[in-house]
């Protein structure tokens, strides 16, 4: 078990991913919903406590060059890592440094937005009450602070869980991280096998909870389930504590879709409490079960809007990675009439009715990975739909999408690839981290999980070469074992001829892949 945060991170370091709602392009739309002035994405400072080794801030720093960006972490180890990494890419406007948050100056030039994830729970309460007080002192007059953390009661549902596990690994023998990780996986197949009711509650937790982790890398379980603190909190009690730094309420960076969704009577009740916001984001934490929440907020001092008003939307781009279900149900007449259709999306599935958000999501859906200014998807959208739709109106279906994980809004624009050139070309960082992950950050702030094939051939994508070289440098990849192929005896591929047919045909699947996962740049 870990005893300290420096200790175990530096132990058992993290993976550092990139997370899209952490972006200041999202903190910017949230901002404008309420009337504040954000700084531009393109021309802003940008602070990050608990960056770990760098991997939330330098593909922003990557692609925005005339932005600043400082991420801080107490892990050494980490921060060196990133360090290194910075330095191999040539990163100037990015800075990391090891140090702890209670020895941290910010100094005297305000941060437009400061980042903190998956750190606000895990650290004992005079370090929360720090991450407060450096956003308190750091934020800019128009600035925005997003801080994650657990929240109550959703997370109830898996704190035994947890305990369990931390009894039975302090008890264990294992003592590295790795071992004691795959001790406590075991555990719960053991719980979830003992169970004599395979659908009563408590079966259905542990359930909930093995598939939840077992997406987790090993580094993600040990510090999510061992480290000494871990401290989930109710949002109102989130909220004081934020009050008694002059911090206010701006919003949630997920789309939590607020009372959409809820049935009419509960929406009802809950839209009583409008003028207590606080109020009502806990009843619906308590009606929908929130475990947790990624909360914006900004200077007591801003006066901010409280109705909803969808008119800076107008200069704004749309992107959605929602997709059909079942395309049928959005052919001909069926798109539009009144009828149910289906879209996968961010926050799982949901069922849309109305003929111009069917339309609407249709239309964007055509354009992925790519996006559309507000006047073009009001267009594309009408022309399908064989109705003219005004600007005020696709701004306000845009708006509502964007809140409740249909579709995003964008304050600024990232060089996204809409087809396959003749050299096709990905980000150096994507390239980079592919290599030690199988993860890479997406020209979206996503990261994006690479399959085998893709993973050997994104590096290569340095925009030198054409589909013929790709095709030579994945022929010997495969002849001398970068990539293992099997042939059709089950034995490695070391024929050349087998190797050049085989990703001759897997090549243009695999650009379209990486295309479609927004990983090309135009
Ligand atoms: C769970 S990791 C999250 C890393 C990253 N923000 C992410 O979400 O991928 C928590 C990080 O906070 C750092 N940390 C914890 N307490 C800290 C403190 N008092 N000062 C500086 N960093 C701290 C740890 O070293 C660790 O890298």
């Amino acid at each position: 078990m870990s005893t300290n945060a420096k200790e175990s991170y530096d132990l058992f370091p993290y993976l550092s991913h990139c997370y899209s709602e952490t972006h200041p392009d999202n903190l910017a739309v949230a901002a404008l919903q309420r009337g504040l002035s954000p700084a531009s994405v393109a021309k802003c400072r940008v602070l990050e406590l608990g960056c770990a080794s760098g991997g939330n801030l330098m593909p922003m720093a990557a692609m925005w060059p005339e932005s600043q960006f400082v991420g801080i972490d107490r892990s050494t180890r980490q921060v060196e890592e990133g360090q290194r990494l910075c330095s191999t890419l040539g990163l100037r406007n990015i800075e990391l440094r090891a140090i702890d948050f209670m020895d941290f100056d910010g100094g005297s030039e305000p941060f437009d937005y400061i980042l903190c994830h998956g750190v606000f729970s895990w650290v004992p309460v005079p370090v929360q009450q720090r991450v407060l007080q450096l956003c308190q002192r750091h934020l800019a007059a128009q600035g925005i602070a997003y801080i994650s953390y657990n929240t109550y009661p959703g997370f109830y549902r898996r704190q035994p869980i947890m305990e369990m596990m931390r009894y039975h690994v302090a008890g264990a023998e294992a003592t590295d991280p790795t071992a004691q990780v795959r001790e406590a996986r075991a555990l719960l197949q053991f719980l979830i096998k003992g169970q004599s009711d395979s659908e009563g509650t408590t079966a259905r937790l542990l359930r909930e909870e093995a598939q939840l982790i077992e997406r987790l890398p090993d580094s993600y379980v040990f510090h999510e389930h061992f480290e000494a603190d871990n401290q989930p909190c109710y949002f109102h009690q989130f909220m004081k504590q934020a009050d008694e730094h002059g911090l206010q309420y701006v919003g949630e960076a997920a789309a939590r879709g607020g009372l959409a969704g809820l049935p009419e009577g509960t929406q009802q009740i809950l839209a009583q409490l409008a003028s207590e916001p606080i109020k009502q984001e806990q009843y619906i934490d308590f009606v929908r079960n929130t475990a947790m929440r990624s909360t914006l907020l900004c200077r007591k001092e801003n006066a901010l809007l409280t109705g909803q008003t969808s008119a800076f939307v107008k200069s704004l781009w749309v992107s959605s990675t929602s997709r059909p279900s079942t395309p049928s149900e959005l052919q001909g007449e069926k798109l539009r009439k009144q009828s149910p259709a289906t879209f996968q999306t961010i926050r799982g599935s949901a069922v849309i009715e109305h003929p111009h958000v069917k339309a609407m999501l249709l239309v964007l859906h055509q354009y992925q990975p790519t996006s559309l200014t507000i006047p073009d998807l009001a267009a594309a959208t009408s022309a399908l739909l064989g109705e003219i739709l005004d600007v005020e109106t696709i701004s306000g279906m845009a708006l509502y999408s964007h809140n409740t994980g249909l579709c995003r809004l964008h304050t600024a624009l990232p060089p996204i690839a809409r087809s396959i050139s003749e050299f096709p070309s990905a980000s150096p960082l994507a390239r980079i981290t592919v290599a030690s992950t199988g993860v890479a950050p997406n020209q979206w702030h996503e990261s994006v999980r690479i399959p085998p094939f893709e993973q050997t051939l994104l590096p290569f994508l340095d925009g030198t070469r054409t589909q013929e070289a790709l095709l030579d440098a994945m022929q010997q990849a495969v002849l001398d074992g970068t990539l293992v192929v099997n042939g059709p005896d089950g034995s490695q591929l070391r024929n050349a001829l087998l190797a050049r047919k085989i990703v001759a045909q897997h090549l243009p699947k695999a650009l379209q892949t990486l295309l479609d996962s927004a990983l090309l740049v135009s």
